[in-house]
């Protein structure tokens, strides 16, 4: 591919678009050991060499991280005034990265954040029914009769209807959980009685987990994606961490959607 040899610094994260000038023009990046080149230049990005300060600049086409989104961080590429997930990927080299699908700004857990876009199509077509599990401390005591109702395929308000989806009941605690109101966007606290539960579904409607909830007259204190299709959270990575995905993860999510 021809481009820009500016742009294609840049994009290898090197520096901002003006930084990447003055060092071309200062001789401190060479293509094929030429350094008396300008920024205009159009380079072939499968066969030239470029160098900084004589060490290979590379530029990997597609970049993938799985990241343990703490609450707080907005699902976005980038935001005027708000920190985003893509700003939590520190060591990226590309700066077309996005986050496939969205979890809410309070949402915590599995994100995956890449530039590939035929992925992303892919693993949020609402054809391909990718399932993900969601751990959700929910307010109350959740019922049994709620697991037949939301393999039925609950009924969440006027323009819901979900897809059957497996709730499994974890135990029920006495807790103190500070979280955000839906309502007035405040922070509030509860103290009761939680259930702990896992739920899977395999679509991704707007507040989806929180409507379904509310729909069995509870509410989403805490909620958690623990999965997305066969990839899993992986639980060393603290809230905030990532890493790149394995070439086993990506491999497995490649083949399956
Ligand atoms: N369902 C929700 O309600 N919120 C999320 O962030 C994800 C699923």
């Amino acid at each position: 591919m021809l481009e820009r040899l500016d742009k294609y610094l840049v994009e290898a994260g090197i520096a901002s678009r003006s930084k990447v000038k003055e060092l071309i023009k200062k001789g401190r990046i060479s293509v094929n050991d030429n350094n008396k080149v300008k920024a205009e230049l159009k380079i072939n990005t499968e066969t030239d060499i470029v160098k900084f300060d004589g060490k290979e600049v590379l530029l990997e086409e597609f970049e993938y991280f799985m990241l343990n989104k703490p609450a707080g961080i907005i699902s976005a590429s980038m935001d005027k005034k708000a920190k985003t997930v893509v700003d939590l990927i520190t060591d990226k080299t590309r700066h077309d990265l996005f986050p496939i699908g969205r979890l809410d700004k309070d949402t915590h857990g599995l994100l995956i954040i890449s530039n590939d876009g035929d992925l992303a199509h892919r693993l949020l077509s609402p054809k391909k029914h990718v399932s993900k599990t969601y751990f959700v401390k929910a307010r109350g005591h959740i019922r049994n009769e709620a697991i037949k109702l939301f393999n039925d395929g609950l009924i969440v308000d006027e323009e819901l209807t979900a897809k059957p989806a497996t709730l499994k009941i974890l135990n029920t605690a006495h807790e103190t959980i500070n979280y955000i109101d839906e309502n007035s966007r405040q922070e509030c606290q509860y103290s009761g009685e939680v259930t702990y539960c896992e739920v899977t579904i395999k679509e991704g409607k707007y507040h989806q987990i929180k409507r379904m909830f509310k729909a069995i007259d509870s509410e989403v204190l805490y909620l958690k994606r623990l999965s997305m299709g066969n990839l899993k959270l992986d639980e060393s990575l603290d809230e905030g961490q990532y890493r790149p995905l394995t070439p086993k993860e990506l491999k497995d999510l490649q083949e399956n959607f």
